[in-house]
């Protein structure tokens, strides 16, 4: 069912993002404002995509009429990724950060927008509701757990 718990975990999540992105939008230049945002935003986009795959497309994965959508998905959140490690060196004062933060904006809401049109409602016609309850109780387990891990590991950082 496209209602079942783990769809409102995964938009409850993609519109915490929606708003993150939009108000760091609107800082300037090298502020503290934009530090602090910009590092909660990757440690949340980071943890948020970790989690979806571990939990969401790790189930889709597993399924072949479910496989090509996860794989156009988790793409995508490599695409992010480098989009986030690329940020990272670029002086966050200059135009040239602006332009590939905002870049990287109009990537990731087309990436959740998405998956709330055509990832999740696929997933939901073809999933059990005993499947899609334990995808959230795997998600919600991972969730907190990919957010301490975020603080250590920087985008494309390999895994021990
Ligand atoms: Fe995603
Ligand atoms: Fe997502």
């Amino acid at each position: 069912m496209a209602d079942a718990r783990i769809f409102k975990d995964l938009k409850a999540d993609h519109d915490r993002h929606r708003d993150m992105l939009a108000r760091l939008g609107e800082t300037q230049g090298d502020s503290p404002e934009r530090r602090e945002l910009f590092e909660a935003l990757r440690r949340e986009l980071q943890a948020h995509a970790a989690a979806e795959e571990e939990a969401l497309y790790a189930t889709m994965l597993a399924d072949p009429d479910l496989r090509d959508e996860a794989r156009h998905s988790v793409s995508e959140h490599k695409e992010i990724d480098d989009f986030l490690g690329e940020l990272l060196d670029i002086d966050m004062g200059s135009g040239a950060w602006l332009m590939k933060f905002k870049d990287m904006r109009h990537r990731y809401l087309h990436h959740i927008d998405e998956e709330e049109e055509e990832m999740f409602p696929t997933a939901a016609k073809s999933l059990s509701a005993e499947a899609e309850r334990e995808i959230a109780r795997t998600f919600e387990k991972r969730k907190p757990k990919e957010l301490a891990l975020a603080a250590e590991q920087k985008p494309g950082d390999e895994r021990d």
